[in-house]
């Protein structure tokens, strides 16, 4: 398996059949004083690794497609209107540490709300007939990557993120995510 690390950044790149993909993935973006507030914890931990995640691409994934047929784009977005959900509270109250991935990350508990809204996005692409990989959602914000041993890690005072949106967010090589579109929540 490639490391997730090596797979940062994506491509528009070829799929099986030869057509265009595009790297993609359902998140929860986050306004500008909830990224303050993410950069302001993450300025605690001073520099756990050379791969800080810029600033502006800092985010919270609840689906991640990755590489989907370009062809598709219209009809997962068509498929992600249809999605219902409520608006929820996050609190992201603790750092950790994926070892396998490497990377150090600002998260909390799952809200029910939220693992229902991923729930409903994963069936809504199920769906569609798309292939991806089916993941438990941990919610959580990645702040470094390249991040081989867990670090001492403080408790953070914590950052409440009311989720009032959900956005499909496109990977390109060597450029900020780029947000697609958003849809409200109840
Ligand atoms: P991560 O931050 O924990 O790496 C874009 O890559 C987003 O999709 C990131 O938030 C990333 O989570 C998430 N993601 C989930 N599964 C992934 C995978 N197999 N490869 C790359 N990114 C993945």
């Amino acid at each position: 398996m490639r490391s997730r690390g090596a797979e940062v950044g994506g491509n528009r790149n070829s799929g099986e059949d030869g057509g265009a993909t595009r790297r993609l993935f359902f998140a929860l973006w986050p306004e500008a004083p909830v990224r303050e507030a993410i950069r302001a914890r993450r300025r605690a931990l001073g520099r756990l690794s050379r791969k800080r995640v810029p600033g502006h691409n800092l985010h919270l994934t609840l689906l991640f497609l990755g590489n989907q047929p370009a062809v598709r784009v219209d009809a997962i977005l068509e498929a992600a209107a249809t999605v219902r959900g409520s608006e929820f509270m996050l609190r992201l109250d603790r750092f950790g540490h994926f070892a396998r991935a490497r990377v150090v990350w600002l998260g909390g508990e799952a809200p029910v709300a939220g693992s229902a809204l991923a729930a409903s996005l994963a069936a809504a692409m199920e769906g569609l007939g798309l292939i991806f990989e089916h993941r438990p959602w941990r919610p959580h914000v990645t702040l470094f990557r390249g991040v081989t041993r867990r670090p001492a890690l403080p408790a953070p005072a914590p950052v409440d993120w009311r989720a009032a949106r959900f956005s499909l967010v496109e990977s390109l090589p060597s450029r900020p995510y780029q947000v697609l579109r958003s849809w409200p929540l109840d």
